[in-house]
This record gives C-alpha cells, sequence and structure tokens, in this order.
C-alpha cells in the first residue's frame, strides 16, 4: 500500500479535503464556463416569437393547465423518437415563459402536434374529446368558443415577454392586435406583411366563426404551430456541417 494512501485512509478530515479538491476540479470544469458564455441554446433556424394569436393560445393551454396531462418534450429514446418524431431541442422552448415541458402524460406528448389533425378534429375533439375517441378521459372545453379575445388588450401581452427576453420587435408590438385578426382571416390585406413577422404561421379560420376571435381559434393556432416551426431536414444536415 502507498504511503499516502495509508495516511489518508487513516484520517478523516485528510480525506474530507481530499474528496473536496477533486470533486470542485470537477465543478469549476462544468460550472465555470456558464458564466463566460451568453447562452447555452444553440440557435436553430426557423424558431420565431409566437404570433400573437398563438400566444394567446399558449395562454389558454397554461391556464387550463394542458400541462398536467400532457408533455411538450420528445426524450431522445427510441421509442419516443419512433412515436412522436424528431426529440426536442432546447431552442424549441427559448420562447416559453415559462416553458411547458410538463412531468405527466395522461394523454400524449404534444410536441409534435401541429398538422396532425384537421382543425375540425381539434374543435371537435377539445368540445367533447369523447366524441372523437371514446375512451378518453379528457375533460371538455366547450366553452373555448364562446369566450371572445379583445385583440387590442393584447400588445400588452408582447410586451411583457419581451421585457422577459422575446425578442419581439417594435413593429410586431404595433403590429400585434392586427396581426392577430390577420391570423384568423387568410383574405386580410396584410396577409404577406404577417407571414413575414411570423414565417409558418397557419392563418384560417379556426373555430368556423369569422366573426370573432375567441380562444378556441388561438388554442388551435397554437397547437397547430407545436413542432412546426424547424425543418428537422435541414437541421441534421447542417448539425452534419458542423460536426465535420
Ligand atoms: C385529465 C387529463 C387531460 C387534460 C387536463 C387534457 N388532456 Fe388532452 N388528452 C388526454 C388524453 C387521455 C388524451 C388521449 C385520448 C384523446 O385523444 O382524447 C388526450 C388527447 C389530446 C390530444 C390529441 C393528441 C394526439 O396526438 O392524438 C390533444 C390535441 C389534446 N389532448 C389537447 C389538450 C389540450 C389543449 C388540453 C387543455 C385545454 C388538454 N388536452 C387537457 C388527457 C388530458
Amino acid at each position: 500500500m502507498s504511503k499516502l494512501h495509508d495516511f489518508m485512509e487513516k484520517r478523516s478530515f485528510a480525506l474530507l479535503f481530499g474528496i473536496l479538491a477533486v470533486v470542485s476540479v470537477g465543478g469549476l470544469v462544468e460550472i465555470a464556463p456558464l458564466f463566460f458564455i451568453d447562452s447555452t441554446i444553440e440557435e436553430v433556424d426557423g424558431m420565431r416569437p409566437y404570433s400573437p394569436l398563438e400566444l394567446a393560445g399558449r395562454d389558454v393551454y397554461v391556464r387550463e393547465g394542458c400541462y398536467l396531462c400532457h408533455s411538450q418534450m420528445v426524450r431522445p429514446l427510441r421509442d419516443e423518437i419512433e412515436r412522436y418524431g424528431h426529440y426536442s431541442l432546447a431552442a424549441e422552448s427559448m420562447y416559453d415563459h415559462p416553458f411547458q415541458w410538463g412531468s405527466k402524460r395522461t394523454g400524449p406528448d404534444i410536441a409534435r402536434l401541429g398538422g396532425k389533425y384537421s382543425d375540425e378534429w381539434h374543435v371537435l375533439h377539445l368540445s367533447d374529446p369523447r366524441a372523437v375517441v371514446p375512451e378518453s378521459v379528457m375533460p371538455p372545453y366547450k366553452f373555448l368558443l364562446k369566450n371572445k379575445i379583445n385583440a387590442e388588450r393584447y400588445t400588452k401581452h408582447l410586451i411583457a415577454n419581451r421585457r422577459v427576453g422575446v425578442p419581439y420587435t417594435d413593429e410586431m408590438i404595433k403590429m400585434a392586435a392586427s396581426d392577430m385578426k390577420t391570423q384568423i382571416n387568410p383574405d386580410a390585406d396584410d396577409f404577406d406583411g404577417f407571414m413575414a413577422r411570423y414565417p409558418k404561421a397557419v392563418v384560417r379560420n379556426f373555430d368556423g366563426n369569422a366573426d370573432d376571435i375567441t380562444e378556441m381559434d388561438a388554442l388551435v393556432a397554437y397547437l397547430q404551430m407545436l413542432g412546426t416551426l424547424i425543418d428537422f431536414n435541414e437541421y441534421e444536415a447542417t448539425k452534419g456541417e458542423n460536426e465535420r
């Protein structure tokens, strides 16, 4: 047995300091770099702040506690990727305050939901889940069809999000109320301007009621956007380049 080993083994305080010294090297290597970099999130093409209507839908999602039964985080495990699609990236929740990863799946993960169903399916399912999935235990949210959203008041939500770091531009904030109306009306005058501000946004009259912006419009707009912003074929290609 070496002399040092013999020495350490018989003196608990020496051993304790020895352990602390070794562990703190590991800690320094992991923690110190975090103080010198601006962000730990790798930027990915395609991620953009939520459109005002999507943001309103996200607020409904949070208010109704959908996160208690649905996660929005596909783990990098084979069975999850085969079922839901590409595993989630940190960048996908960079504009979420608070994030909606969730920790329980009474229902399925919905991080890759956008485009999976039609708007009509969502409206029917949210109004009466058992009308489309007889064994469902999801509660009905029919009242969302009746709750109207005041677009003019929504500007403040964008400003609040900007304060916590979401890069809404002055133009986005100025146009917030108008953008919210545009997203439920494909014939709106400012369609092109809206699409330039929020690429890939789905513009449709989601709930079939063209007169009002309802919470149902907002929630379905949000659900149809989930997981559609990043082109994962492109992401895999550029990732390959960086690694080479
Ligand atoms: C009590 C738990 C519970 C709550 C709360 C809940 N859900 Fe569900 N959800 C489920 C279950 C279980 C399913 C699977 C059966 C079904 O499709 O109805 C489901 C399915 C879904 C689906 C279909 C997903 C897919 O890929 O097929 C969507 C979309 C959905 N829920 C959205 C929502 C939204 C939005 C909210 C909040 C307004 C919500 N859920 C709240 C339990 C819940």
